[in-house]
C-alpha cells in the first residue's frame, strides 16, 4: 500500500505496514538511528525512524520509498504519528550540494526557483492557487458562463502602446497579447455570456511589487448587462472563490500563518465610491502625486496609483469599487455616460487594507462612430482594429466585463508584500529565468 503523508496521520493506520514515497526533507543521525523527515509529492511531512546502517549515504533530496508500521509518538512532528521503518528504496540520491537550505536569500530563491517551488511554503501557495483557479472555474460554470479561449499572439494594443512586448511575426509586426477583452467581445454575439483564463502580458518598465510582465488574467465579458450587474457579478465571483478557498485550504494558510478572519467576513455587497468623491477624500488627506523630483497634490483628471489607492482602503476590510473614471484615463473601448460627459462607465475593484487594484471592468462602447473616434484619439491604427469595430457594424449590442489579475487576488488573499511569490515561475523586467 502506497499513500501520502497526510493520509498516513491518522489513528486508522496505527499499527499498520505501509509505504510512502517521497523526498528526504531533513536528516538526523544517531547512532543506532536515523530520523528521516519524508516530504511526499504534496508538501506533507512525516517523521521516519530507520535504522542508521540503512541510510550511509543518504542526502537532502533523495527520492524514495519507505516501507514501515505507523506508530505514535507524541515528539514526532507535525502531528505525532511516525514510520518506524524496515526498508528504504532508493530512487535517487540527491547531490549533496543542494542549494535550497531553511535560510535563503530571495535572489537566489529566485534564481533556483525550479527547486524552490519543492519548500512547503511554496507547496502550499500552489495548492491555493490550484484552488483559486478550480473555484473560478466552478463560480462560471455553476452561473451558466461559457468558457472560451482566445489568442495570445495579436496585432492590436488593448491597455495602451507603452506596455506592449513586440514580436516579429514571419513578415509582420505582432505583440503579445495585453487582454482577451477584444476576442471575448466578438465570442458574446454566439455564445452570450462568456470567460476566459489567459496568460496576459505587459512590457511593465518598472520594478513593483504588484506588476508581472506576464500574469494570469480571468476575463468575463456579457451582452445587454448594466454596470450594476457587472459589480454584483464580481462580488459574488470573489466572495464565492475566498469562502471556498479558505473551507479547501485552512492546512495551507494555517501553514503560512495567515489570520484568515477578515477574508472569512468577505461577501456582498462591497464598498463603492464614486472617482470624484475618492479624489476629494484623498485631497482631503493632502495626497501627493509625486513625479520625480517634485510634488504636488492630486487632482480630478488623476489616475490613482498604488499610494493613493492604499490610502483609500487603508482601514477598511472590504473590497471598495471606485466608479466613474474620466475617459481620458481610461482606454478606448470605454463607454461614456451620456449624463456625465468625459466620464466612462467603468470601475476598478480596490482590495482591502491597501493591496490595490485587482479588477477592472465596465461597459464598452457600442457605436461604431464614437468607437472610430477614440481609437483615432488615441493614436491606434485603425487597421488593427477594423475587426473590432465590424462588432459595431454588424448587430451591435450593449455589452460589458471585467479582468481580474489571479496573482493579484492572491497577493491580497495570502497577505504577501511581493506578487512574485505567488506564482511559481515569476516573470518580471528583471527575470525570465528559470
Ligand atoms: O486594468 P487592466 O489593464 O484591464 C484590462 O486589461 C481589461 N481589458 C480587462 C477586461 O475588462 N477584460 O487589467 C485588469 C487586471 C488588473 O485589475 C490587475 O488585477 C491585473 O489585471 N493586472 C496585472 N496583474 C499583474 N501584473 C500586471 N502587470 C498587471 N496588469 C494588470
Amino acid at each position: 500500500m502506497n499513500t501520502r503523508c497526510g493520509e498516513l496521520k491518522n489513528d486508522e493506520y496505527i499499527g499498520k505496514y505501509v509505504s510512502v514515497k517521497g523526498w528526504i526533507h531533513r536528516i538526523r543521525k544517531q547512532k543506532e538511528n536515523t530520523f528521516l523527515l519524508i516530504r511526499d509529492d504534496r508538501g506533507e511531512i512525516i517523521q521516519c525512524i530507520i535504522d542508521s546502517s540503512k541510510t550511509n549515504n543518504i542526502t537532502i533530496e533523495s527520492s524514495v520509498e519507505v516501507f514501515g508500521l505507523i506508530q505514535k509518538d507524541s515528539r514526532a512532528p507535525e502531528g505525532g504519528y511516525e514510520l518506524k521503518a524496515d526498508k528504504i528504496h532508493i530512487f535517487n540520491i540527491s547531490k549533496n550540494d543542494y542549494p535550497i537550505g531553511e535560510y535563503q536569500s530571495l535572489d537566489l530563491l529566485l534564481e533556483k526557483r525550479h527547486l524552490a517551488v519543492r519548500t512547503r511554503r511554496m507547496t502550499m501557495v500552489s495548492k491555493i492557487r490550484s484552488s483559486i483557479l478550480h473555484f473560478s472555474r466552478k463560480w462560471f460554470t455553476d452561473n451558466d458562463w461559457l468558457e472560451i479561449t482566445a489568442p495570445v499572439l495579436v496585432k492590436g494594443a488593448v491597455e495602451g502602446g507603452s506596455t506592449l512586448f513586440n514580436l516579429k511575426y514571419f513578415d509582420e509586426e505582432a505583440y503579445l497579447s495585453q487582454s482577451a477583452q477584444l476576442y471575448l467581445e466578438a465570442m458574446i454575439f454566439s455564445l452570450g455570456q462568456v470567460w476566459s483564463m489567459t496568460p496576459s502580458f505587459r512590457a511593465e518598465k518598472s520594478r513593483t511589487v504588484r506588476h508581472l510582465t506576464e500574469f494570469l488574467h480571468l476575463e468575463a465579458e456579457a451582452p445587454w448587462v448594466t454596470l450594476e450587474d457587472l459589480l454584483k457579478f464580481q462580488e459574488e465571483l470573489i466572495s464565492f472563490i475566498i469562502y471556498n478557498v479558505l473551507k479547501s485550504n485552512r492546512k495551507e494558510f494555517e501553514f503560512l500563518k495567515r489570520n484568515v478572519s477578515e477574508l472569512e467576513k468577505i461577501s456582498p455587497p462591497f464598498n463603492r465610491i464614486t472617482y470624484e468623491k475618492a479624489i476629494d477624500k484623498l485631497q482631503n488627506a493632502e495626497f501627493k502625486i509625486v513625479d520625480d523630483d517634485s510634488s504636488r497634490k492630486i487632482e480630478y483628471g488623476d489616475d490613482l496609483n498604488i499610494e493613493s489607492e492604499r490610502l483609500l482602503t487603508i482601514n477598511s476590510p472590504k473590497p471598495l469599487f471606485v466608479i466613474g473614471y474620466p475617459l481620458k484615463i481610461k482606454p478606448f473601448y470605454v463607454k461614456e455616460d451620456i449624463s456625465l460627459p468625459g466620464i466612462g462607465i467603468a470601475a476598478d475593484l480596490l482590495a482591502p487594507n491597501g493591496f490595490g487594484e485587482i479588477t477592472s471592468g465596465g461597459l464598452r462602447e457600442d457605436d461604431l462612430h464614437k468607437l472610430e473616434k477614440r481609437i483615432m484619439l488615441e493614436g491606434l491604427e485603425q487597421s488593427n482594429y477594423d475587426w473590432y469595430l465590424d462588432l459595431r457594424r454588424y448587430g451591435s449590442v450593449p455589452h460589458g466585463g471585467f479582468g481580474l489579475g489571479i496573482e493579484r487576488l492572491m497577493r491580497w488573499i495570502l497577505n504577501f508584500t511581493d506578487i512574485k511569490d505567488t506564482v511559481p515561475f515569476p516573470r518580471t523586467i528583471r527575470r525570465i529565468y528559470p
